[in-house]
């Protein structure tokens, strides 16, 4: 993630959008204006916040405005929350505001983090954030989540209806999303990537995948490889995680990992994660993994740790990485200080945490 040009005042649109989202994103707005406003000028946020959301869709009856791509499309990165309420059914409300903003804008790498902090006790026995760190890279723009597809023949009657949901896989998808798996292994300690796929018995769109790695792997002879299948490496996530560096699948497969990944490392409240469009056309958007966590929201419970994880990402996207590692610090020493929602076994609310990082900033 390099630098762009001079430009020290950001232009970042929020959509905290609902449930939790909203208590999430404005966390990580006080963090990132704290670091910039102790910045002494160097670089300040100029933020436009979106309505948009299920509430939106019940007032108006679209989850975001119809010129809503256009009014996004200039902006240096997006900050989402989360997407989804009981009111709205789930397909409408993702489709009409996240998968449209990711598909649009080409956000084909999916960056997740599995990251162990200090202080949070995680359900793996062997767990230590000292030594488990991996990254899921997920391809973000075909595959399962495509959208092709239909149901028909209702008209037959009740009991009658088909529904076709085709996955969809490229070898140009395929590819550029290996390789980016593999510039991001030569980044880290261990220079591994794991693809994982279910080509045992889906034989066409994941024979491609792995017909795909092979060939890329062969441009990356300093990288370590092997291809697992998803049954596979769920149980690996569990028993040999220390074994992981860079673990790449496609987008259902990967988004169930990741979720995997992140209530490993203690919660879903945790993982941070960035939708890349790598080449810079567009915007890219940095959000929580998780949810809109309706059974906690406005209630001050909702870990805000994702999302700040998730601007740290946005900061090294923007070329700021020393700031995002001071706020990745300031995050680990608040969770290794026992600053913890109740989620991963403390009783420090929303607000508490972000005061928690913002102290310990080191500003
Ligand atoms: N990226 C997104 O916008 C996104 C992702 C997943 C689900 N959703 C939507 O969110 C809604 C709820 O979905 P769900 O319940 O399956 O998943 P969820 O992630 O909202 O919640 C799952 C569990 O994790 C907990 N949790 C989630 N975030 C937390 C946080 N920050 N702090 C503490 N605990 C947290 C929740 O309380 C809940 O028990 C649905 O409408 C779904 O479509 C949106």
């Amino acid at each position: 993630m390099s630098a762009p040009a001079e430009r020290r005042t950001f232009r970042i649109a929020a959509i905290p959008a609902d449930g939790v989202g909203v208590e999430v994103v404005a966390a990580g707005r006080a963090v990132l204006d704290a670091l910039a406003s102790a910045s002494g000028g160097a670089f300040a946020f100029d933020w436009t916040e979106f309505p948009w959301g299920c509430g939106y869709y019940e007032k108006t009856g679209r989850m975001m405005d119809d010129d809503g791509l256009e009014a996004l499309r200039d902006f240096d990165a997006i900050y989402f929350g989360a997407v989804g309420w009981p009111t709205v059914p789930d397909h409408v409300s993702l489709w009409g505001l996240r998968l449209r903003i990711c598909q649009n804008f080409d956000q084909w790498a999916n960056v997740r983090p599995v990251h162990f902090h200090p202080g949070v006790v995680p359900p793996l026995r062997k767990a230590d954030h000292t030594e488990l760190d991996w990254v899921v890279v997920r391809e973000n723009s075909e595959g399962e989540y495509a959208g092709f597809g239909g149901r028909n023949l209702a008209g037959r009657g009740p009991g009658n209806e088909v529904a076709l949901q085709t996955a969809l896989f490229t070898e140009k998808g395929c590819e550029r999303i290996m390789r980016f798996a593999f510039d991001l292994a030569r980044t880290r300690t261990r220079r591994k990537v794991s693809s994982v796929t279910k080509s045992n018995a889906q034989q066409y769109g994941m024979v491609l995948w792995d017909e795909v790695f092979a060939r890329v792997a062969r441009d990356y002879p300093d990288v370590e490889t092997e291809s697992v299948l998803v049954d596979a490496m769920s149980a690996k996530f569990v028993l040999r995680p220390e074994d992981l560096s860079v673990v790449v699948a496609s987008n259902l497969n990967a988004d169930i990992l990741s979720d995997l990944g992140s209530a490993l490392a203690g919660s879903l409240g945790l993982a941070a994660s960035a939708n890349l469009n790598p080449e810079r056309r567009f915007p890219s958007m940095f959000e929580p993994v998780h949810g809109s966590a309706p059974d906690i929201a406005g209630q001050g419970l909702a870990n805000p740790i994702g999302a700040i994880g998730s601007a740290a990402l946005m900061l090294d996207h923007l070329g700021l990485p020393e700031e995002a590692e001071r706020l990745r610090k300031a995050i680990d020493a608040t969770t290794g200080a026992g600053v913890l929602t109740r989620d991963v076994g403390g009783s420090a609310t929303t607000d508490q945490v972000v005061a928690g990082v913002i102290e310990r900033l080191g500003l």
